[in-house]
């Protein structure tokens, strides 16, 4: 039965290859002091930068820059940010890049006016925003992560080796966000098929969880269907703009937090991944892939009804003939051969961990309760030992 909920969704999406043309149309809602922040300077190469910059001078801002912002967030520069936000009374964040841009835009929102350390209010003790928010618009250029319509902001501390995501209310979620598959084609192969894995992840995450009949199972998997479809396309032809936008979009429904209405949702592969993460700096992306045949052989017992279902509904597995073990087990099969043929990474010893190293990442792993199966300390060092 579908539990109780209450949704509202607030950012404004503008998709297509025209949707820059908005920028200035949204860029009216917000007075003159905006901060410009993106990453390590792909959107120079790309030219988007100079259209951006343009569109803020047309519209006459004043921008501040701040760029550097690297893949996974770190807590530093978020201090950095706090500070030249509050100096310059910035009155819009408008974020440049990927996941990791406009994660920072927003965990840079909630901290500019924070009056205690936000690594310690927002992180480590979780707690609500009570200060000023300042508003977030976002660019996308790297597709996987959903951060463009959620209030998700995750952020490394590389001292304490922690990497923790703070999911905020609909106050965080960005104000609006413009989303151009054609910026997307520069992106390396590793970082494009890494995000389309979190895409996936983000999808079974939610509906590996649960055993009633929801609406949500449904939709999941038409997502993951047509994933699966347009990655092969991408992979082999990075600039087929049908393959691109389909992807782009399903990234946004997978992470907007609608399809997990009704549901307890898992999250453990990306509790073990970003554990991994705080670890070695890896693509999130690949920190995932790198655990997930382990973890996902290993609850499939306890979820069984729910795995033959992905089998047959989500690989066309044909179950004549088969136990629902044989059925399940031929589905996740077909993921891994999948996940192999995209080109990602199967094993978290490629991505620097060392077997020392394997407690520690235990011990930072947040044990979630929504699955099928609530992992003990012992679980989560065997599947990482599984997945070296
Ligand atoms: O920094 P630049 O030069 O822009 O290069 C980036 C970066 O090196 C590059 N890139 C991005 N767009 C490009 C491009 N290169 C060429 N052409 C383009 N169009 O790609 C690299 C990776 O970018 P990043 O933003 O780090 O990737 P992603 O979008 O995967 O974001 C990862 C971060 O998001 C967090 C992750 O933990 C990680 O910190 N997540 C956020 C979530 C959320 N808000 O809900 C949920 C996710 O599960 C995830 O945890
Ligand atoms: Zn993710």
């Amino acid at each position: 039965m579908l539990g109780n909920f209450t949704y509202c969704n607030p950012t404004r999406l503008h998709f297509g290859d025209d949707a820059l043309e908005h920028l200035a149309e949204e860029l009216k809602l917000y007075g003159e002091n905006v901060l410009l922040t993106y990453g390590g300077g792909s959107i120079k190469k790309s030219g988007l930068y100079d259209d951006v910059m343009q569109i803020l001078q047309d519209c006459g801002k004043h921008v501040t820059e701040l760029p550097g912002v690297m893949p996974n967030p770190t807590v530093e520069k978020l201090y950095e940010g706090c500070k030249l936000a509050r100096e310059q009374k910035i009155d819009l964040i408008l974020a440049v890049g990927g996941g990791s841009v406009c994660d920072y835009a927003k965990a840079l929102s909630v901290s500019a006016y924070c009056e205690e350390d936000p690594w310690e209010k927002y992180y480590l003790r979780m707690e609500d925003v009570d200060n000023a928010i300042i508003p977030v618009g976002c660019i996308l250029t790297m597709v996987g992560t959903g951060s463009e319509m959620n209030g998700g902001a995750v952020i490394t501390n590389h001292d304490t080796k922690q990497k923790i995501g703070h999911v905020f209310g609909e106050n965080v979620f960005p104000k609006f966000s413009i989303l151009n598959p054609v910026y997307t084609f520069t992106l390396p192969k590793y970082q494009m098929v890494a995000g389309f894995y979190d895409i996936l992840n983000h999808i079974t995450e939610q509906y590996f969880s649960g055993t009633d009949d929801c609406t949500s199972d449904y939709v999941m998997e038409g997502l993951m269907r047509s994933l699966i479809h347009s990655a092969r396309i991408a992979v082999k032809n990075p600039e087929d703009y049908e393959a691109r936008s389909n992807i782009m979009w399903i990234a946004t429904w997978a992470l907007n937090t609608m399809v997990a209405k009704g549901k307890t949702t898992d999250w453990m592969v990306h509790m073990i991944g970003q554990s991994v993460g705080a670890y070695t700096d890896a693509t999130h992306g690949m920190t995932l892939s790198a655990v997930s045949m382990a973890y996902y052989r290993h609850i499939m017992p306890y979820g069984l009804a729910k795995f033959k279902r992905f089998a047959i509904q989500v690989w066309d597995i044909d179950p004549t003939g088969k136990t629902d073990e044989e059925i399940a087990s031929a589905g996740l099969n077909a993921m891994e051969a999948w996940m192999r043929e995209i080109g990602l990474v199967m094993r978290i010893g490629e991505l620097g961990v060392t077997e020392d190293m394997l407690e520690g990442i235990a011990d930072g792993s947040f044990i979630m309760t929504g699955g099928y199966k609530v992992l003990t300390h012992e679980e989560i060092v065997e599947i990482l030992k599984e997945s070296m």
